[in-house]
């Protein structure tokens, strides 16, 4: 049950709760015992895709029990709730993933076009193998075939914030998710 004083109003939008912190951190270390066992010995570089993966990124780490790296991506698609399909990389990533065991952590995958062109950049690189953890998946608006190895929440496409995700660059800092009303 929610109740009126729980919502939150961002610029113009008003947003319901919907996901908590708890459950938030009880599936990540869902998550983070099956990257311990499948990474084991492998020396995995994680890619956390900068904004909205900073929360989910820190949080995962945490559960992350393995000799590993951690670097920062920043791209650009979004524009208010509407995906725009043309990827703008801000910070490139600032190491070799040559021959690497990479773990791309993103927030959410919406329509794919930014793990897509994420995936296609590093591979181009030769790694070792690439996967994908994301915390959110709105797997019924994905425009192509997407293999995500880790989802954390599958969910219909409605706009979401909080917990590093933004509307128009607010709302990250909520540490429970809201969905749009
Ligand atoms: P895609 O390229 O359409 O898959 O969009 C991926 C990116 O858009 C994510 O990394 C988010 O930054 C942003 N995004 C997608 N859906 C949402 C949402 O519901 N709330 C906030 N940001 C979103
Ligand atoms: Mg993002």
């Amino acid at each position: 049950m929610t109740s009126l004083s729980d919502t939150i109003t961002i610029k113009d939008l008003e947003f319901i709760p919907y996901v908590t912190h708890s459950d938030i951190l009880e599936r990540i270390k869902e998550i983070g015992i099956k990257i311990n066992q499948d990474y084991e010995n492998k020396n995995p570089l994680f890619i956390a895709v900068l904004n909205g993966s900073f929360m989910f990124a820190s949080d995962l780490m945490k559960q992350v029990d393995l000799k590993s790296e951690l670097t920062f991506i920043k791209v650009n698609s979004y524009e208010g709730t509407e995906s725009t399909g043309s990827i703008k990389e801000m910070i490139g990533i600032g190491q070799s993933v040559t021959d690497r065991h990479i773990v791309i952590i993103e927030d959410i995958v919406d329509t794919g076009h930014t793990i897509n062109h994420l995936l296609s950049e590093i591979s181009k690189k030769d790694p070792a193998s690439i996967e994908v953890v994301t915390l959110f998946s709105k797997t019924e608006s994905h425009k192509t075939d997407i293999y995500l190895k880790y989802i954390g929440f599958d969910i219909p496409n409605k706009f979401i914030v909080g917990y590093g995700l933004d509307y128009d660059g607010y709302g990250r800092n909520y540490q429970d998710v809201y969905q749009l009303v």
